[in-house]
């Protein structure tokens, strides 16, 4: 055998000659089309200011009427235009909670120059690691005290909703010690949103958003009822008997589909764009956690909306320190100066992964820059002690609008811990039924809070009931508002709210 011959498996020589792959196999017909360069004309940018003209060719997303441009950010002020006049606007949503240290904030924009001073704008995670991004996932676990043990960054909230079902589906079927390939279903609540990719949309219980795209759903998920004590509890029920009730419809659901093949169940601690800022109950997290235990169904918490200190906690769950198997955050983890959501893990599924691997990936996972953004934005919560604040004014907005909206007779009900406010509208504030749908009632109230007359920019949700009937907007501003900002926002909401009614009723006439 000639020195440096490659052996296989049982010693035999493999053959390096490669020629017959390599070869074409007609060499008179060119595999490939020659190369043509197609004439374009150089583009130069058509939008040379904020006008209405061009059309735009912005795939569209809102059906009622084209976004505003905006045109300035700063602090908790935004700049927009119609195309003909320029306005303000006080954000008292972030989008849906996004912004949570208002905008324009140097600082941040200094730490992502700061790691491009490292020169490196992309770091593949298969096969690099960086400072920023290893500092930013120590912080999360930190976060936890410790309770949870790695974190993986992804782009956006529905991201990590779909990794947090195929790790599940890992550790049931391949990792755990008696294997459960059978593993497939997942448990997730009624009237709830967990993202907009098939996976993610296929946990959602909100009936309106999944229902065109049933069809090409995975079908792996069997649904329970929220915890949603204003419509659901019933009459001469105390709370502990609603979560019992919930808790027990939880266990007969597993049971049902068998404890063998459910991976696991997703909530969110407060719900958020479904029905509107809506708590779990006193020991609801609690008393799910225990049915999951009990039947070894990892439990996921969804904190993408209300987590990183919306409530005025770090992490919603703290509030009862019900830990759960894996954390999912997004939105507020860089309060919109970067595209980033997280997974957070627990110890367990870290110890049954021992020294494998988690089986999927993202070519922008762990992004350095959009680390650096991250932390940037959790440095400055953390000194300036913004989650206290949001807590402290998330007091104050509650009382405040109780007092001016609380008797409003389609105010059904105000609701939400921290600066995450829900309010929920309805025709009848005894019997709680809803407005017409068609009507649009959230989206005809954000849209007047946008008009120069208001200012005001509130978060629309509608088929708060069922996933068409009912409606509510959020309001969730930025955890560095002051007492003024809070007056401001309360005083713009009232007005819209009861100056939007008024005209209902006239035109409604
Ligand atoms: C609770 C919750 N989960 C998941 C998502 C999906 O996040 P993203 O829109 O970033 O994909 C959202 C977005 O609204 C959300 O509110």
């Amino acid at each position: 055998m000639a020195p440096g011959t490659l052996l296989n498996e049982s010693n035999s020589p493999i053959s390096t000659d490669y020629t017959s792959i390599l070869a074409p196999t007609n060499t008179d017909t060119p595999t490939t089309a020659p190369h043509r360069p197609i004439p374009l004309p150089l583009w130069s940018p058509p939008f040379t200011s904020n006008t209405i003209s061009p059309e735009s060719v912005l795939l569209r997303r809102n059906a009622r009427s084209p976004p505003l441009w905006n045109t300035y950010a700063d602090g908790n002020w935004l700049e927009v235009s119609d195309g003909t006049r320029k306005w303000k606007i006080f954000d008292g949503s972030g989008g849906a909670g996004v912004s949570n240290i208002g905008h324009n904030d140097r600082r941040v924009y200094a730490a992502i120059d700061e790691q491009r001073e490292t020169g490196v704008s992309y770091a593949a995670s298969l096969s690099f690691r960086t400072a920023v991004v290893e500092n930013f996932a120590n912080f999360l676990i930190h976060s936890t005290n410790y309770e949870m043990a790695e974190a993986v960054f992804y782009c956006s909230g529905s991201e990590a909703t779909d990794a947090a079902q195929k790790l599940c589906y890992q550790y049931h079927s391949r990792l755990k010690q008696d294997p459960q390939p059978g593993c497939r279903w997942f448990i997730a609540r009624e009237r709830s949103y967990h993202g907009a990719t098939l996976g993610a949309l296929e946990l959602s219980g909100h009936r309106g958003r999944k229902e065109m795209y049933k069809p090409i759903l995975p079908e792996n998920t069997q649904f329970v009822s929220s915890c949603y004590p204003y419509r659901d509890m019933k009459e001469g029920e105390t709370a502990a008997q609603y979560v019992e009730r919930l808790a027990d419809e939880l266990d007969r659901k597993i049971r049902k589909i068998g404890p063998e093949k459910v991976a696991g169940f997703i909530a969110e601690p407060v719900v958020g764009a479904a029905l509107g800022c809506v708590p779990a109950l006193p020991g609801y997290l609690a008393a799910m956690k225990k049915v999951c235990r009990k039947h070894g169904v990892l439990i996921i918490f969804d904190e993408i909306m209300c987590g990183m200190g919306r409530t005025g906690r770090m992490h919603a769950w703290q509030e009862e320190g019900v830990v759960p198997d894996i954390l999912l955050v997004g939105k507020g983890l860089a309060g919109g100066y970067a595209a980033i959501s997280a997974m957070i893990v627990g110890k367990e599924i870290v110890v049954a992964l021992g020294h494998g691997v988690f089986a999927h990936g993202h070519t922008f996972q762990n992004f350095p820059a959009a680390c650096a953004a991250g932390l940037a934005v959790q440095m400055i919560i953390q000194d300036e002690n913004l989650i206290q604040n949001a807590y402290e004014k998330g007091e104050k907005l509650e009382k405040k609008l109780a007092a001016r909206l609380g008797n409003h007779p389609h105010v059904g009900n105000i609701r939400g811990p921290g600066l995450f406010k829900g309010i929920e509208f309805v025709l009848d504030k005894k019997t709680k039924e809803t407005f017409h749908p068609e009507i649009g009632v959230a989206w005809q109230i954000y849209e007047r809070g946008l008009t120069p007359e208001y200012g005001i920019y509130v978060y629309p949700g509608s088929g708060t009931v069922d996933g068409f009937k009912g409606d509510h907007i959020i309001i969730a501003p930025a955890y560095n508002v002051t007492d003024e900002d809070i007056d401001l926002v309360v005083d713009r909401v009232s007005n819209l709210i009861t100056s939007y009614f008024e005209d209902l009723k006239v035109s409604s006439k």
